[in-house]
């Protein structure tokens, strides 16, 4: 099977999952929170190298304090002391986002999840938190400034080449999974998901399941992918 190495998923319709069952919407995202948890075993299974979720955007912030605030302790909580079967599988798990503006208490757990992790090399989980696609550009570009002001020759700079001024130095996005029945990409991993195949569900992130996954890779295989030439041309 010609599995993807980078997929990436955005979470939605947690909300809509929990109203629909006359719940508040923070249980959607606790139900999401668990659904991940068991997906991303089922794909570095399947032979996903890297899997990256879209957690929290920057923009998650205009939402109501009080939705914001579950979040974000739900993030401590999982961070502190879930994700052991995924952490035992030896994934590394890596925050991409702003670390501004964030509780301190937010900032540990994502300093230690990356550092009781970062040797770790069975796969790895790119968590998408307090993160912009646009702003990830920005930084990017920001950082690749200041290498020049002190003397970078980008005399045959590459796209390429700009992958390690992002967060985290990823592999392209091969498959981009969006749930929830929207077909937009939210400013999610721009950069990165240049030649992505896209795939969109109208399941509710918590309905996510193995066999859900199962069929956005069975339409992977199924794609050709020619990257703006005329044949397939394989990733790997
Ligand atoms: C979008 O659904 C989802 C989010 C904004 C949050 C996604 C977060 C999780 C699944 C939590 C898991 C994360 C970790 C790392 C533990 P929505 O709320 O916009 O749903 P709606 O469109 O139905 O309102």
């Amino acid at each position: 099977m010609n599995v993807p190495n980078h997929v990436a998923i955005i979470m939605d319709g947690n909300g809509r999952w929990a109203t629909k069952r006359g719940l508040k919407r923070s249980a959607g995202h606790l139900e999401g929170s668990k659904t991940l948890e068991k997906l991303a075993i089922h794909a570095y299974d399947m032979g996903v190298k890297v899997l990256s979720v879209y957690a929290f955007s920057t923009d998650n912030f205009k939402r109501d304090p009080e939705e914001v605030e579950y979040l974000m302790n739900l993030l401590v909580k999982y961070f502190n002391t879930k994700f052991e079967k995924i952490i035992k599988r030896g994934v590394k798990i890596v925050i991409s986002g702003r670390k501004t503006n964030l509780r301190e208490d937010v900032l540990e757990a994502i300093n230690n999840i990356e550092a009781k992790t970062k040797a770790n090399q069975n796969g790895i989980l790119n968590i998408c938190f307090n993160y912009g696609g646009q702003e990830e550009i920005i930084d990017g570009a920001l950082k690749l400034a200041k290498d020049i002001n002190s003397g970078l020759d980008i005399t045959n700079f590459k796209r390429e080449d700009f992958y390690k001024y992002l967060y985290h130095e990823l592999p392209p996005i091969d498959l981009l999974i969006r749930t929830g029945g929207e077909e937009r990409v939210s400013n999610f991993m721009l950069y990165q998901m240049s030649y992505s195949e896209f795939y969109f569900t109208n399941t509710y992130f918590p309905d996510f399941d193995k066999s859900e996954f199962n069929k956005a890779l069975f339409m992977f295989e199924n794609r050709d992918r020619r990257f703006g030439g005329l044949h397939d041309i394989q990733t790997k």
